[in-house]
């Protein structure tokens, strides 16, 4: 098994953070860490983010990656932070290159054919399906993944609690990402009950 398919099976959904202050880093990594979803993403998307990696960190049980990652230079930033698994939206060569270069788990984006093939090109096997509802939703990624049989993914962009089990009964799916498990201006409280709700999601 791939690192990044050892992250992609530790819990059905991968949480995926906004995170605007860093003093909400530690507490929403407990809160969801004690509802069972250890995996989490948090996208470099706010001033906070890396500071908000540190943070997480510190949370006995979270695997801490960075989301949202684009260019080398945020791959530099994000594993200097302690990044321990890398998403990005889409697959550049460069990104891909380094990544790979780096040894970090890496999960690239991919929404068409020709996105797969340049991953499997560079040796990935395992991808973040985005956006997912809208690059045509479940039919989309049924006849995207029937020519790549040893391709696997992690649906994000418009998946919910409602819609996740349909995406996470496909086998080629291992787990979701969503930002639903942890909308901005939650309690600790409700972020712990989204986060079980998710990690009881059948595979
Ligand atoms: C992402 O960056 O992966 C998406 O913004 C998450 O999509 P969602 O907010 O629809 O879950």
């Amino acid at each position: 098994m791939t690192p990044i398919e050892q992250v992609m099976r530790t819990a059905p959904v991968i949480p995926v953070l906004v995170i605007d202050d860093v003093a909400e880093a530690e507490p929403l990594a407990r809160a969801l860490v004690a509802g069972g979803l250890t995996v989490l993403e948090v996208t470099l998307r706010t001033p906070a983010a890396l500071d908000a990696i540190r943070a997480m960190k510190k949370v006995p049980g979270a695997i801490v990656g960075a989301g949202t990652v684009t260019n080398e230079k945020q791959l530099d930033e994000a594993i200097g932070a302690g990044a321990e698994f890398i998403v990005s939206p889409g697959l550049t060569k460069p990104l891909g290159k380094a990544a790979i270069r780096s040894g970090v788990p890496f999960l690239p984006g991919i929404a068409n054919a020709g996105d797969i093939m340049r991953g499997l090109d560079l040796g990935l096997s395992e991808f973040k399906f985005f956006p997912a509802m809208a690059a045509g939703g479940i039919p989309a990624l049924k006849a995207l993944a029937a020519p790549f049989g040893q391709v696997r993914f992690c649906p994000t962009g418009g998946i919910t609690l409602d819609n996740a089990p349909e995406w996470l009964a496909l086998d080629p799916v291992l787990c979701v990402g969503g930002s639903w498990v942890a909308p901005r201006g939650g309690t600790p409280e409700q972020i712990e009950q989204l986060a079980k709700d998710a990690a009881a999601l059948p595979r």
